[in-house]
């Protein structure tokens, strides 16, 4: 059975205090709920947060890493250094990495590679453009970024990987997709899995969408069959937003 999971993204926003304040807040207000709970917070309180959060069932995500093991590379973070301090689970591929850095699907590959070297999970992140739904180009261009940056991996690996359709025109718009469109488009990226991959392998990974989810339209979407979760960014900012798509997944 593949898990529920809600991940909170907070990109680059809360500062030390803030991200305590946050932590506590949704400690005190999360259900007791068999959905898999996750906050991104940024690198610097990554460490605080791992100690906040031990004895809960909250897992504490890195928003990205650099491929590489170690080396030259002023500014960046290894996976090591995220395994070092119990980070364990790292978001790759999100369309703000893609559009601000440049980030393309051969190196989206490479990064994979080196967390998956490392045993950790990967929250993989993909999803079209606007341009690309209005000319129909929607499904094609999933595939491509599938194929290029993650149907490379071994079979085994899979149990580690968990999948993230945010349609960029719908990350921070407030225009969410409907939920039949992210239904339709889970179902095609599940039959591509199937196909492609194997069916135990599309029946056990989970499928996260992210895009403008806020606590009254988290249920509609989460209800969806092929619809395993939320990438929540602005609403996992505010405590209570978080901890409500949370129960909109119950
Ligand atoms: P949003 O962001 O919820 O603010 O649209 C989602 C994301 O970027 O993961």
């Amino acid at each position: 059975m593949r898990k529920k999971i809600v991940a909170g993204n907070w990109k680059m926003n809360n500062d030390a205090a803030q991200a305590e304040a946050l932590i506590d807040a949704i400690i005190n207000k999360k259900p007791d709920t068999s959905t898999k709970v996750v906050i991104a917070p940024p690198f610097v309180s990554l460490q605080a947060a791992v100690a906040q959060t031990r004895g809960t069932n909250i897992i504490v995500a890195a928003q990205n890493m650099h491929q590489a093991e170690n080396g030259a590379y002023t500014g960046e973070i290894s996976v090591n250094m995220l395994k070092g301090i119990n980070v364990n689970t790292v978001i790759l591929g999100h369309s703000e990495r893609r559009a601000y850095f440049g980030e393309t699907n051969a190196l989206l590959a490479e990064k994979v590679n080196t967390a998956l070297n490392h045993n950790l999970t990967v929250i993989f992140c993909f999803g079209e453009e606007l341009a690309d739904r209005q000319t129909g180009s929607h499904f094609e261009v999933v595939e491509r970024q599938l194929r290029e940056g993650l149907f490379h991996i071994s079979e085994s690996d899979w149990s580690n990987i968990v999948l993230a359709y945010e349609p960029v025109w719908a990350i921070g718009t407030g225009e969410t997709a409907s939920p039949e469109q992210a239904q339709e488009m889970h179902e095609f990226i599940r039959t591509l899995l199937r196909n492609n991959i194997g069916s135990k392998i599309a029946e056990d990974t989970s499928i996260l969408y992210g895009g403008s989810v806020k606590p009254d339209n988290a249920s509609e979407i989460f209800s969806k069959p092929d619809v395993d979760g939320g990438l929540i960014g602005g609403a996992s900012l505010k405590a209570d937003d978080f901890v409500g798509i949370i129960k909109g997944m119950a």
